[in-house]
């Protein structure tokens, strides 16, 4: 295997970052220019060149310390987003150091070195234990053992534990953390009385030995960390909005009603609609969020919440806006809707309960040429099928 890392393999790649950087080239001549400039070299390893030099520049997302740094596709495919790293890697005690099971790109073992003493990380993989290990090194983080090995036979050293197995297997998405590489039972065992915490699907099941974090940055739930041996509720929300960097965290109640309280849409002109957070769908308490924040709904299976009030504080991730108006949803009643408003091509179609897809909607209604943007609700209020149109408001969470 040719050693990328060496002072050639990254002479070779940075020539071909800057070629891939000029504005005019095509990867094609990118190819010849590197023919042509390294006379002689096997031409498998000049595209392995110019594959990592492309997906230098692409990870440029997760920050500056990836600057000089070598990523297979496959690293840069399954590598945590750096500001869920960040508040995964604020968990653990700064006093004591972390063993990490599957270090990939290594964005979970930067964030990690930068909190505790040391950290002791395995992956399988040579190629991404090379990589990464030249990755550090780099940009300085010294205090990291990066190890090859199957983690899941080895003995761990007894430590605090963070996970983020691989999930894939025959290029399908595993939901079933025992299915995944290594399994969640191993880390559970690893971990004895030590914390752990594992990243796993945002679908998968909350095992009862463990208690949930659902996680996101912007209008995602991009994964749910499993935590065990710390205080932590059984269930949680933590939200990155992007635009800002703040960070929402949202604990639900325990208890509340089964079902959300659904009233007529007459009621609900002029009112606050609340768009849950995906993360705090996931977590399965929506009827007690609803409650507990004098929400009521269209439709007690539907996620959308309404508030009378115009300024109480919902308290979880949310977006919110404001019920400007509602019709029946035959088009009839929604593109005299669309004349009365205004409402031009610009306008957002969402739905929720409708039996519709927006752009199938989309084609039934007639826009003005040019008029409002405006937005329009799809959805259902006891049998009926209603359309609401929305206005954006700029409080609450901006996501
Ligand atoms: C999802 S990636 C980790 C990504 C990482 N958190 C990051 O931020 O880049 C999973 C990694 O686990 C490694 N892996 C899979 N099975 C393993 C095992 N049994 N022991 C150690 N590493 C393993 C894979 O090689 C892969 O690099």
């Amino acid at each position: 295997m040719f050693d990328f890392t060496s002072d050639t393999g990254l002479h070779i790649v940075s020539f071909a970052q800057e070629l891939l950087m000029q504005q005019t080239t095509t990867p094609l001549r990118v190819a010849e220019a590197l023919r042509k400039a390294f006379p002689g070299t096997d031409s498998v390893l000049l595209s392995e060149a110019q594959t990592l030099a492309s997906n230098r520049i692409k990870a440029s997302f997760l920050g500056s310390w990836t600057k000089d740094a070598l990523f297979t596709d496959t690293m840069l495919q399954q590598c945590s987003h750096p500001k869920l790293s960040r508040i995964h890697a604020a968990e653990f005690p700064k006093d004591s150091c972390v063993v990490e099971v599957c270090t990939g790109a290594g964005i979970d073992t930067a964030a990690l070195a930068a909190v505790v003493p040391s950290v002791t990380t395995f992956d399988i993989d040579e190629r991404v234990v090379q990589y990464t290990r030249h990755n550090l090194q780099v940009r300085g983080i010294s205090n990291v053992d990066v190890i090859c090995a199957d983690a899941a036979t080895e003995d761990l050293p007894p430590a605090n534990i963070w996970s983020d197995p691989s999930r894939r297997s025959q290029d399908k998405r595993v939901v079933d953390p025992e299915s995944y590489a290594p399994p969640l039972s191993f880390i559970e065992h690893a971990s004895g009385a030590h914390m752990a915490g594992v990243k796993v699907s945002p679908a998968t099941h909350i095992p009862t030995a463990w208690v949930g974090e659902y996680t996101g940055v912007g209008w995602q739930c991009q994964e749910l960390v499993l935590w065990r041996n710390c205080n932590k509720p059984r269930v949680a929300c933590v939200v990155v909005d992007p635009s800002n960097g703040k960070v929402v965290r949202w604990i639900p109640p325990d208890l509340g009603p089964e079902k959300i309280t659904e009233v007529p849409a007459s009621q609900l002109l002029g009112a606050r609609m609340i768009e849950p957070h995906p993360a705090v769908l996931r977590t399965g308490t929506l009827a007690h969020a609803f409650a507990a924040n004098h929400l009521v709904g269209v439709d007690t299976t539907i996620a959308l919440g309404f508030s009378e009030s115009a300024n109480e504080q919902v308290r979880f991730p949310h977006r919110e806006y404001v019920v400007q108006d509602i019709v029946s949803a035959d088009f009839k009643s929604v593109n005299k809707l669309i004349r009365h408003y205004h409402l031009d091509s610009g306008t957002q179609i969402k739905k929720r309960g409708f039996h519709l897809e927006p752009t199938v909607i989309r084609r039934k209604l007639k826009f003005v040429k040019s008029g409002t943007a405006g937005i329009l609700m799809f959805t259902r209020n006891r049998e009926r099928r209603i359309c609401m149109l929305l206005q954006r408001k700029n409080k609450g969470m901006e996501l």
